[in-house]
């Protein structure tokens, strides 16, 4: 399935004349890209001819040899003049669009940015040659805009080839081997160029042994990869393992103050850099859940986090080390330690400890990429520390891509918020960094070998989204949506191309809300199944070590997260949204539970009580899914059949499922409270 990348999406590029002027790898991608619109649409392209043609649209280096071509010139002359009055750079992945007589001109500086252009020009279809369009300039907030794959090479016993997929099996790897499609590989590279994303780890952060040999005797199998992501202006990293001197070195320690484990870690990254010379980095999860770390050695995340990073510094790369730390042996009868607080504790004090080089991932919320959480005080908490932001588009929490929800409204929020209050810098200036230098954005990936890449059709949107989000935060997700879906649907595809736009806003816009509204309430998250995390289990994790509760009883419900009588954490926050967590009366609605226990009967800001809150929207939400179905049969036989019965089956799972939850929800809290539901309905 192609994805955001039908032919037809390239119609209106493909019917013109196109000329390409530029030398180089991502060039020849580009020429790729052009030839084979033109060759199905009757278009025509040139290479840098040395006469003059007659074009519509010229992609054109800016600092490449003088065109003889009259047209490419007066379009560059144009195209250089726009950029002057804006008085800004195009960057090694920016680009210009613009008219220049009756020709629209791409510029970039370096080939990356004509591929990006490319990739534009085919978004706007028509919009692309529309004589009136001024002069645009992009260029990505973001330097660095990457996927983490958790793929495994040998399939493990409990997760199976893809820890949390939900997408078939590996793109990378079958049954402990490289799997070897390239042209399925290349197609993959093509779809994250087009939605924006620049880097991409090709295995698991939890690194069990045959991941680990990636890193040396294996490097070959990730260099492969690299040849391929490369022409598509995509840089790999790997997932290590902090072990790695002692499992793969042979050496008694893997302390970082140890002269022999430098050593080795110098020489194994030299070794990796003259096999894949743009290698990106070390992506690291260190004394989390189990993988090995620096504590072992009395250490702390700085000096395991710098060690990497003095490898990586003479070649360009970066560590990636996570913030996802915290103890999953707790005592559930030990109420002071609380789970949300615990990356910051254990990170803040490092603050300007880390080495340039390095990036901290931090989760976006403080538990676990549950569908409503509080953003995560770590992400402004370490001014002089590089951070990037990390999203799930691997629906492990929100529906296991057996669900439709379209998690672009959920991280837009996110990338929006203020921490230090209304108004101030956001979650997206974190990410980019007062001078550009903030750590980006990072996501796991929701992609597997199955054949609509994602399992549910519809979650390919959540990937796109992330992409673009990554590119420009401050884009409008319900705009993205709208791209998404027309390149994916394209018009010249469908009899009612209207209706079939009308038809996935109305299914998809809100559907991370109504996720919401049938799950766990309030904030208070986890009432998952344990280990595989689907579907509802109220108390699947409340007496569990791993540290994630409700705390429900006959009164109330929540966890008391405040300073006065809680666990502190709302204090991790600056002092505007400290205070306004800490309030059960300013606390917003939606994250009321995460931060404080109250009686069924509290009024919420909507005027509901909590109980009565949670038995509306669980009814709602189910109705909301049921009407998501009746839509989407509207589009029986209006598009790919394939595709239309994919999701009409997922959507018979969502709404059983949605059932179940509403069901578990209201039953469990109507035995705990005894408070009916002020509409009599049924509940068990
Ligand atoms: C979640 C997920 C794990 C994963 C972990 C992580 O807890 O369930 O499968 O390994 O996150 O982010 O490292």
């Amino acid at each position: 399935h192609a994805a955001w990348l039908p032919p037809e999406a390239f119609r209106s590029l493909g019917a013109r004349r196109v000329l390409v002027h530029g030398d180089g790898p991502l060039v020849d991608t580009v020429l790729d890209e052009v030839a084979r619109a033109c060759a199905r649409y009757g278009g025509r392209m040139w290479h840098s001819p040395s006469w003059d043609v007659d074009v519509d649209l010229v992609l054109t280096l800016r600092r490449a040899d003088a065109l003889p071509s009259s047209t490419a010139q007066a379009a560059r002359a144009a195209g250089e003049a726009a950029l002057i009055d804006d008085g800004r750079t195009l960057g090694d992945e920016g680009f210009l669009l613009a008219r220049a007589g009756d020709v629209t001109v791409v510029l970039a500086d370096a080939p990356a940015g004509l591929l990006y252009g490319l990739f534009h020009v085919v978004r706007l279809c028509a919009a692309a040659f529309d004589p009136a369009r001024p002069p645009e300039l992009h260029r990505p907030a973001l330097r660095r805009r990457m996927l983490n794959h958790w793929d495994n090479v040998a399939v493990h016993p409990v997760m199976g080839q893809v820890e949390r997929g939900y997408a078939g099996g590996s793109i990378f790897w079958r049954d402990g081997r490289p799997r070897g499609d390239l042209a399925r590989l290349r197609a993959y590279g093509r779809l994250l160029a087009a939605s924006g994303i620049n880097a991409i780890s090709v295995n698991n952060v939890n690194v069990a042994r045959a991941e680990a040999r990636l890193l040396t005797d294996r490097l070959g199998d990730v260099a492969e990869i690299a040849d391929v992501l490369r022409l598509y202006g995509i840089r790999v990293h790997l997932s290590v393992t902090f072990a790695a001197p002692v499992a793969l070195g042979g050496l008694s320690t893997a302390d970082p103050a140890d002269e022999a484990v430098r050593a080795w870690w110098a020489a194994t990254t030299r070794a990796v850099y003259e096999r894949i010379p743009d290698f990106g980095g070390y992506v690291v999860k260190a004394d989390s859940e189990g993988q090995p770390g620096p504590f072992t050695y009395g250490r702390d995340h700085a000096d395991g986090a710098n060690l990497l990073a003095e490898a990586l510094a003479p070649h360009g790369g970066v560590v990636h080390w996570r913030a996802f730390v915290y103890d999953h042996h707790q005592d559930w009868r030990d109420r002071s330690t609380d789970r949300a607080r615990a990356a910051y504790d254990h990170f803040t004090p490092l603050d300007g400890r880390f080495r340039t080089n390095v990036v901290l991932q931090v989760k976006f919320g403080p538990v676990d990429f549950q569908v409503r959480e509080p953003v995560s005080p770590v992400l402004a908490a370490l001014p002089a520390t590089r951070v990037a932001v990390e999203f799930q588009v691997t629906q492990e929490y929100t529906g296991q891509q057996r669900h439709i929800c379209h998690l672009g409204p959920w991280w837009s929020e996110v990338l929006r918020f203020a921490p230090w209050g209304p108004g101030g810098r956001t979650i997206a200036d974190v990410a980019t960094g007062e001078k550009g230098e903030g750590g980006g954005l990072v996501a796991v990936a929701n992609t597997g070998d199955d054949p609509f890449w994602t399992g549910h059709p519809l979650a390919q949107a959540n990937l796109y989204t992330f992409g673009r989000l990554a590119w420009d935060p401050r884009l409008d997700p319900r705009a993205v949506l709208d791209e998404w879906m027309t390149l994916t649907f394209p018009p010249s595809a469908t009899a009612d191309p209207e209706l079939v736009r009308r038809t996935l806003h109305e299914i998809m816009d809100d559907s991370w809300r109504t996720y919401e509204r049938y799950t766990a309430p309030l904030g208070v998250g986890f009432m998952v199944h344990p280990g595989d995390h689907y579907g509802p289990d109220v108390d699947g994790y409340e007496y569990s070590r791993w540290g994630t509760y409700h705390f429900a009883d006959r009164d109330g419900v929540g966890v008391d997260r405040s300073r006065a009588s809680g666990t502190g954490f709302a204090g991790q926050y600056p002092p505007y949204w400290a205070d306004v967590y800490e309030s059960p009366e300013r606390c917003p609605d939606e994250l009321l539970l995460f931060f404080h226990h109250v009686s069924y009967t509290h009024v919420l800001h909507s005027g509901s009580t909590v109980i009565q809150h949670i038995y509306d929207t669980h009814f709602a939400g189910v109705e909301e899914v049921e009407a998501m179905r009746r839509r989407w049969q509207t589009l029986n036989g209006m598009i790919d059949p394939a595709v239309y019965v994919r999701v009409a089956e997922r959507l018979d799972e969502q709404v059983r499922s949605a059932i179940e939850w509403r069901d578990q929800i209201n039953t469990y809290f109507l035995r705990k409270s005894g408070v009916p539901d002020a509409h009599g309905r049924r509940i068990y």
